[in-house]
């Protein structure tokens, strides 16, 4: 049985942690945030993530997995320590990677034998090198480990389903003996026949940002395509449909809307044009991609305005704030966008609810009502945006919403409902990239 030490203890940490567990692996997973392992140790998970809980109940009450502050003493006990802390974005675009190093300096300050360390942050390419480097110059001659890149592909809100079940594994890696214990940390997926690359520390890491910059293309084209349709008067919903049967490319990442959000594709983007940048390579489509989602929540707001002259002295109401359904996650979720701008046109209040992302919103400070449910959010409203797809949100009882609203009108950010179904339930209806034809 490996000893793990997940260091960083958020979405990714958690959630791989507990799935390491389950693999068969003892795994400590540290955290410097003590409320979080407060809440870990009294049976709570600190974040909202489907079948997540049972995860860590079952591989807690297995002894395999525990949750500590002590992260000098977790890399310690270890045989494998991964560095999934987070790397956000500067104002720059470049990666904040200060909480990567940090944890550098830990791991070097503790190391006692030989041990790998796993990089799991998502970071720009040269990152699990510098990682090295810095170590190296902290440790004695003698001191052996090995680190390893091992980008992470899950998606919250399905994130225990996707680690269990990856489409594959990336691991960069340049020792046989890491290689050997990363086989063995992974041993089930091997089992279960699931791909795997091996390779180097930077095709890795650049594996990673390439892909999140390839999903960003798909999501921006399709937006790009839902913004013609508006002009032509054609149906982008259908386009897609036409587009994604062909083989080649696929359905899925091509539902036109408000963008994307979350913690990875806007910075992972960000990143990949900033280190471009630095090496002399102008990245037009990455560029495109960020211009092009950026002004999303506000081509929301200004469908919004088309139907009601001006926002300004208006109660809107928001179904969703999360930057997609199943999670609580609200990094650049385009709802905060959407708030802002609102408050900045002067509505009059600005009515939200969202299942469970309400509570990380409130951190925002932003001057909004919280409501319980979607009618509640309708009440006097003169304005309704439905900016994340919950399912609860695709089943409204439109006749309900509409008797308490003060004017129906209905912003679809997400393209959940058809135009004639709205329309025939008397609201003025706007969503993305469905023209109509001039006959
Ligand atoms: N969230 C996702 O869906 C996702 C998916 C794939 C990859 N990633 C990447 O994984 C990384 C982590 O993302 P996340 O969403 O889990 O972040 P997160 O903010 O949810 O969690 C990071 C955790 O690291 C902890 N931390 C910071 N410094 C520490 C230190 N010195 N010692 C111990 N703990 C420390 C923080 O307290 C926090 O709990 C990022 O690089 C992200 O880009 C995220």
């Amino acid at each position: 049985m490996l000893r793990v030490c997940m260091i960083g203890t958020g979405y990714v940490g958690l959630v791989s942690g507990s799935c390491l567990a389950d693999f068969g692996n003892a795994v400590q997973c540290v955290d410097i945030n003590e409320d979080t392992i407060a809440t870990l140790n009294d049976g709570g998970i600190p974040i909202y993530e489907p079948g997540l809980k049972d995860m860590v109940a079952r591989n807690v009450r297995s002894g395999r997995l525990a949750f500590s502050t002590n992260v000098g003493d977790a890399v310690k006990a270890s045989d494998v320590v991964f560095i999934a802390v987070g790397t956000p974005a500067q104002e720059d675009g470049a990666t904040n990677l200060t909480y990567v190093f940090d944890v550098a300096e830990t791991i070097a300050e503790f190391l006692n034998g030989y041990k790998v360390v796993v990089q799991k942050s998502t970071v720009p390419v040269g990152t699990t090198r510098e990682v090295a480097r810095r170590i190296k110059a902290k440790v004695s001659a003698d001191t052996e480990f090995d680190v390893v890149s091992n980008p992470e592909f899950l998606r919250e809100g399905s994130a225990v389903e996707d680690f269990l079940r990856p489409n594959r594994v990336v691991i960069g890696v340049e020792s046989d003996r890491a290689e050997q214990i990363m086989k063995q940390v992974y041993r089930p997926l091997y089992l279960l026949e699931t791909p795997v690359v091996l390779t180097t520390l930077e095709t890795a890491e650049l594996t990673k940002h390439a892909s999140n910059a390839f999903l960003a293309t798909k999501i921006s084209f399709i937006n790009e395509i839902a913004a013609i349709c508006e002009l032509v008067g054609a149906n982008v919903d259908d386009v897609a449909k036409g587009m994604g049967l062909d083989g080649r490319i696929g359905p899925k990442f091509l539902h036109a809307g408000v963008g994307f959000g979350g913690s990875c594709l806007p910075k992972d983007i960000s990143s990949l044009n900033h280190l471009a940048t630095s090496r002399g390579y102008v990245p037009h489509i990455v560029r495109a991609i960020l211009e092009l989602n950026n002004g999303l929540p506000d081509r929301a707001v200004d469908k919004l305005t088309i139907e009601l002259g001006s926002i300004e002295g208006k109660t809107i109401g928001l179904l969703g704030l999360a930057f997609k359904p199943n999670t609580d996650d609200l990094r650049e979720a385009p709802a905060i966008r959407i708030v802002k701008r609102l408050l900045e046109e002067k509505a009059a209040a600005v009515r939200v609810f969202d299942p469970v992302a309400m509570e990380n919103f409130k951190i925002t400070g932003l001057d909004v009502v919280y409501c319980k449910n979607a009618y509640d959010v309708a009440d006097g409203c003169d304005g309704l945006m439905l900016v994340t797809e919950w399912n609860e949100f695709r089943q409204l009882d439109l006749p309900r919403l509409k008797k308490v609203m003060n004017e129906a009108v209905f912003v679809d950010c997400r393209n959940v409902y058809k135009p004639d179904r709205l329309e025939a339930y008397g609201f003025r209806y706007q969503s993305f990239g469905r023209g109509v034809a001039e006959t």
